[in-house]
């Protein structure tokens, strides 16, 4: 089986060819990587292929799915648990198959979440920065104690769940919103309505998945309902808050921090160098200006042990494809 895995780096490589080295014979496929994205213009890398791999910002919509049903390609296996990028009915239409792997450490993601809380809090960033230079001034470097404050989990499925245990660790009261509510999630926080958990959260982190009904959920409205003051984090996905609206919530003081890891226009800038180019996103250029954001890109995932089991997952839900059998992970 020929699989064109799209958005390849380095690290892509290397779990995926140890993964496929340690799989029994018969499991084994052939990778073909590409370091492009996925999309209209990309998507003839595909011919030949019984499948393509995919991560976050190569975009399935209709067009590129029906290029890749023209081209004979029948499975879509995701290295991630978000699908957003997948126009779900036209792969359904298809008949493709659609695998991701829905959980490949959800510690990953809230331990990041916590890296972004603590170093904006305490201004680690700016502290290395200065002590490197020399300068030993604590002015500007002021934080808050954790320790007794209210964070809002938007989301307590897996990593929503993991997120709200580690600030439990640290004393912190917990609210949680969800349609559907974990009891894991009650046993250490309260479930209450959005409304409620923006009017008491010193701390509000997303963790819910993009969807129709989650675009946008953070915009102007909902962002005069935090405490003013207050930090929002976004480690789940862009799409989940409206840039313009917090741009213009910390321009007016209102919202005290901001820590992301996802950007609605992430697919132009993350996973690339761009570090010798001038930049023509002016929203997020705008976002950069802010002593008070910490951006990163979409590095959430990224542990060793994540890797090693999205590359497994990929190959378990291949060999579900070639052998016809239900895949758990299957999202059609
Ligand atoms: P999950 O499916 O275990 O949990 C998501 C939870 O969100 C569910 O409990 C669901 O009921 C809830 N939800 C759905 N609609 C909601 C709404 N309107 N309001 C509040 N909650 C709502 O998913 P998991 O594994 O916890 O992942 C969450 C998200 O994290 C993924 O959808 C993905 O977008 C993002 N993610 C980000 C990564 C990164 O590297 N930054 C890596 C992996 C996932």
């Amino acid at each position: 089986m020929r699989i064109a895995v799209f958005s390849a780096r380095p690290y892509d490589r290397h779990s995926l060819d140890q993964a496929n080295k340690a799989a029994a014979a018969g499991q084994r496929v052939q990778f073909l990587y590409n370091e492009a994205t996925l999309d209209s213009r990309t998507a003839a890398l595909a011919d030949g292929c019984d499948g393509v791999c995919v991560f976050v910002n190569d975009r399935l919509d209709a067009p590129v799915l029906q290029t890749l049903h023209e081209l004979g390609v029948s499975a879509i296996v995701l290295r991630c648990a978000g699908f957003n990028n997948v126009d779900l009915a036209t792969a359904q239409r298809l008949g493709f198959f659609v695998a991701r792997v829905p959980a490949y450490s959800p510690e990953a993601v809230a331990e990041h979440t916590l890296a972004l809380v603590m170093t904006l809090n305490r201004h680690t960033h700016r502290a290395y920065n200065r002590v490197r230079e020399g300068n030993f001034m604590l002015n500007g470097l002021l934080g808050r104690t954790l320790h007794g404050k209210t964070v809002g989990i938007v989301g307590t499925g897996k990593i929503g769940l993991a997120t709200a245990r580690i600030f439990k660790g640290m004393g912190c009261r917990l609210l949680g919103h969800d349609p559907y509510p974990s009891p894991a999630f009650q046993a250490i926080g309260e479930d209450v309505e959005l409304d409620e958990l923006l009017a008491r959260s010193d701390i509000v982190s997303l963790h819910c998945p993009l969807t129709a009904q989650t675009e946008h959920l953070i915009n102007d409205v909902s962002l005069s309902r935090m405490k003013p003051g207050a930090m929002l984090v976004n480690t789940s996905r862009g799409g989940l808050v409206d840039t313009g609206a917090v741009i213009r919530a910390l321009k007016s003081r209102h919202l005290g921090h901001v820590a992301i890891d996802v950007y609605e226009q992430e697919s132009e800038l993350f996973f690339q160098d761009r570090s010798g180019e001038i930049i023509d996103d002016d929203v997020f250029q705008r976002l950069m200006t802010f002593p008070n954001v910490l951006v990163t890109g979409h590095q959430g995932f990224f542990t060793a042990e994540a890797l090693e089991e999205i590359a497994q997952t990929t190959l378990a839900n291949l060999g579900h494809f070639t052998a016809g059998t239900p895949c758990p992970n299957c999202v059609t």
